[in-house]
C-alpha cells in the first residue's frame, strides 16, 4: 500500500530511536522510498550507517552538508514528501515544532514542508505528562499534526508508564491507514478545512480498529474533559396536541457534540425538538421544554468542564398549559406567556471551572448584541451568526459565525459545514483552557 510513498522520517535522539531501524526496514518492505534525517542525538543511538544501509537512500544529518550541488537539501526533502513523520519523537524536537524553531536539518524541513506531519512521541513517563510538553502537543494537533500516541509500559528509564514509542508494526500500520484514507481526498495544507477533516474526522475510521490494536491516532485535544452541549428548540406546551417552538434543527449542537466526541471528550448532549440525526457514541438526554432543558443542564453542570449552549430555548412559555385540547371558541385566541429561565445566563452566574460557551442568532446589529449577551450572560466565548445571511441560519448543513470573547473578535468563519465550524470551535475552547491552566 505505500508504494512509491516518498516519506522523510525524521529520528531524534531517545534511546527508542533504535527501533527507527525496524521502522525504515517494514517501510521498505511495504514500498516506500524513505529518507531519514537525524538529529545529532539520534547519532548516539544509531548509526547512520544503518539507516542508509536499510532506505537505500542517504541519510541527513547536517543542514549544510549539501550533497547534491543542484538542490538546496532541505527544500528538496520539504518539497518530496508525501508524509514527514517524525518517529521517536522527543519532548525537545515537539517543543521545536509547537514553536517553529528550526536550527537543525530536521527542524528546517518540518518547517519548509507541506506535507502532511505525523510523530509518534517517545520519552519518560513524566516528560509526557509535563504541562509544557502537552501544550506543545495541542498546538501543533492544533495545526492538523497526526499524533500517534506512546504505548504504556516498562519505559528504558525503568518507570512505568506512558511513553513508549509505538511499535513500528503499528506505525506503519497507521501509515498505511493514512495513505489509504488520504488517497481518497486530496490534501493541500492550504485547505485547513481538509487538514482538520483529516485530522479529526477522516482518521475516525482508522481510529476504531486501531483501537483495537493499542494505538490512537485520534486528536486528544479534549481527552477526559466533560463536555455537555445543548442541541434543537425546546417546545413549550399550549395543549394535549399543540405547543410553541422554533426553527431549530440541532444541527449545529450536534456538529459540536460529535466534534468534541471526535477529539477524546466525554460528551453529554441535551437534545431539544430536531429533525435531525443526533451522533452516535455521546450520551442523549432528551428534553423538551426549556424548563426540562434547565433541569438537565443542571444536572450536569458541577461534573462539566465545558458546556455549549447550542439550542434554541424559547424565551417564553404559555402561562397556562391546558390539560384538554383548547375547543374552538370565538374568532379570536389570547395566549397569556410568561419569560422562562435564561439557561445560559443562569449558568454563568454559577460559574467556577466550567468554560461556558453561548450562542447569539441576530438579525442585526451582530457584535453589539453579541457582546452584550456575552457580558450579560457571563460566557467564556459567544458564536454569534446572522441569522438572516443565506447559508447561515436555522436548518442548513452550513454556517457562518463570528466568535468574539470579553475583549473582541477572536475569530470570522466564513461559510463552512456546520461540523467545520464546530471543530474550529473546540479548538480555540481547548486551547484556551490549556492556557487557563
Ligand atoms: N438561552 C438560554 N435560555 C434562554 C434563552 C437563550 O440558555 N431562555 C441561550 C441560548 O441557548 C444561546 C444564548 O442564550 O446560547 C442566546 O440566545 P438568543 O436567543 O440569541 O438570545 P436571548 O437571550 O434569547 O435574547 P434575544 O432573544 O432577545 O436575542
Amino acid at each position: 500500500m505505500l508504494n512509491g510513498k516518498k516519506i522523510v522520517l525524521g529520528v531524534t535522539g531517545g534511546i527508542a530511536a533504535y527501533k527507527a531501524a525496524t521502522l525504515c526496514s517494514k517501510l521498505v518492505q511495504k514500498g516506500a522510498d524513505v529518507h531519514v534525517i537525524m538529529t545529532a542525538s539520534a547519532t548516539q543511538f544509531i548509526t547512520e550507517l544503518t539507516l542508509q544501509t536499510l532506505t537505500r537512500n542517504a541519510v541527513y544529518t547536517d543542514t549544510f552538508d549539501e550533497r547534491e550541488p543542484a538542490v538546496v537539501s532541505h527544500i528538496n526533502l520539504a518539497d518530496m514528501a508525501d508524509l514527514v513523520l517524525v518517529a521517536p519523537a522527543t519532548a525537545n524536537v515537539i517543543a521545536k515544532m509547537a514553536h517553529g524553531m528550526a536550527d537543525d536539518m530536521l527542524t528546517t524541513t518540518l518547517l519548509a514542508t507541506t506535507a502532511p506531519v505525523m510523530i509518534a512521541p517517545a520519552m519518560n513517563v513524566h516528560m509526557y505528562d509535563h504541562p509544557a510538553v502537552k501544550h506543545n502537543m495541542n498546538l501543533l494537533a492544533e495545526r492538523g499534526t497526526l499524533m500517534i500516541e506512546p504505548g504504556e509500559g516498562l519505559l528504558a528509564c525503568g518507570y512505568v508508564g506512558k511513553g513508549r514509542l509505538e511499535e513500528p508494526e503499528t506505525i506503519v500500520d497507521v501509515v498505511e491507514r493514512f495513505f489509504a484514507q488520504r488517497d481518497e481526498v486530496s490534501w493541500k495544507r492550504s485547505e485547513p478545512a481538509l487538514v482538520e477533516a483529516f485530522a479529526l474526522g477522516g482518521a475516525q475510521e482508522g481510529i476504531q480498529e486501531s483501537m483495537q490494536s493499542g494505538v490512537s491516532v485520534q486528536n486528544t485535544l479534549l481527552k477526559g474533559k466533560k463536555v455537555v452541549v445543548t442541541a434543537g428548540g425546546t417546545i413549550e406546551r399550549i395543549d394535549p396536541v399543540r405547543y410553541i417552538t422554533n426553527d431549530s434543527s440541532g444541527k449545529m449542537g450536534f456538529a459540536i457534540a460529535a466534534a468534541a466526541r471526535d477529539l477524546g471528550a466525554d460528551v453529554k448532549l441535551v437534545m431539544g425538538s430536531t429533525q435531525a440525526q443526533p451522533p452516535e457514541n455521546v450520551q442523549i438526554i432528551p428534553v423538551q421544554s426549556a424548563q426540562d432543558m434547565y433541569e438537565a443542564v443542571s444536572q450536569e453542570w458541577d461534573g462539566a468542564d465545558i458546556v455549549i449552549k447550542a439550542a434554541a430555548v424559547a424565551d417564553y412559555r404559555p402561562k397556562e398549559v391546558y390539560m384538554e385540547k383548547i375547543k374552538k371558541k370565538g374568532d379570536t385566541l389570547s395566549l397569556e406567556l410568561v419569560k422562562n429561565i435564561d439557561i445560559l445566563e443562569t449558568l454563568g452566574k454559577r460559574k467556577t471551572h466550567q468554560y461556558l460557551i453561548g450562542f447569539a442568532a441576530e438579525t442585526q446589529s451582530l457584535e453589539m448584541y453579541a457582546r452584550e449577551k456575552l457580558e450579560r450572560k457571563n460566557c467564556d466565548l459567544i458564536v454569534a451568526n446572522d441569522v438572516t445571511r443565506s447559508g447561515a441560519g436555522f436548518g442548513t448543513d452550513t454556517n457562518a459565525v463570528h466568535i468574539y470573547d470579553r475583549d473582541g473578535l477572536v475569530e470570522e468563519l466564513e461559510l463552512m459545514s456546520k461540523e467545520d465550524v464546530a471543530h474550529r470551535l473546540l479548538r480555540i475552547a481547548a486551547e484556551r483552557i490549556a492556557g487557563r491552566n
